[in-house]
């Protein structure tokens, strides 16, 4: 049985007490659905994230961090930090790292080996631009970013890895795919796995779906036998939304 996971990712929203106030509507929130919960707040908010859930089931997790383990990076995380503050589980290649800070496929593929080396679980994302799926070569993009970043990796590690195919036109557009475009994908993505590291591999890979997931669609999408949950951005910033998401499978 693949897990379920349902993470929110904050981006640059909430300042500290936003941060605990929706936190603490979060702990009000009954779960009923048996998926994993994930919060990404702001690097900032992490450590105050992690002392306040620490007694719930909602995982504190980090929206980015670099590659190198230390060093002359003004302004960046690194892995130890992120550990140290409680967070074991990091988002990797979202598509605004790699449209705003020009995160390229081989910076991703080093982040990856970096998270992996420290013991950390990688939430990577990828996905197509508009133009791409227009002109019918999103599975093309998506395998390149699937190899490009992950097939150096060996077999064993895959258990500590998470997918999250985002197509780009869906991100924060209220635009979503229809679940019939994300089961396609999603099966595509697992036969990309199979074809490289077998079966055994691809049928225990979570890959989560992001793209305008809100409480009216969660159900319809995760109903999708290759959709195993989603990463959510805008609605993840109302716990009564995100729960209903998280509740929908
Ligand atoms: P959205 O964002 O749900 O606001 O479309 C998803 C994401 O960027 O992960």
């Amino acid at each position: 049985m693949r897990k379920n996971i349902v993470a929110g990712n904050w981006k640059m929203n909430n300042d500290l007490p936003q941060t605990e106030a929706l936190i603490s509507d979060l702990l009000k929130q009954e779960q009923t659905s048996n998926a994993e919960v994930m919060i990404a707040p702001t690097s900032v908010n992490l450590f105050q994230a992690f002392e306040t859930t620490r007694l719930s089931n909602i995982e504190v997790i980090a929206q980015n961090m670099h590659f190198a383990e230390n060093g002359a990076y003004t302004g960046e995380v690194s892995a130890s930090m992120l550990k140290s503050v409680g967070v074991n589980t990091v988002i990797l290649g979202h598509s605004e790292r790699r449209a705003y800070f020009n995160e390229t496929d081989e910076m991703l593929a080093k982040k990856v080996d970096t998270a992996l080396a420290n013991n950390m679980r990688v939430i990577f994302c990828f996905g197509e631009e508009l133009e791409d799926r227009k002109s019918g070569n999103e599975e093309e993009i998506v395998e390149n970013q699937i190899k490009k970043a992950l097939f150096h990796l060996d077999a064993s590690v895959f258990n500590s890895i998470v997918l999250a195919y985002e197509p780009v036109w869906a991100i924060g557009t209220g635009e979503t795919a229809s679940p019939e475009q994300a089961q396609d994908m999603h099966a595509f993505i697992r036969k990309t796995l199979e074809s490289k590291y077998g079966n055994t591999v691809a049928d225990a890979m979570t890959i989560l779906y992001g793209g305008s997931v809100k409480p009216t669609n969660a159900k319809e999408i995760f109903s999708k036998p290759d959709v195993d949950g989603g990463l959510i951005g805008g609605a993840s910033l109302k716990a009564e939304d995100f729960f209903a998401i998280v509740n929908a499978f």
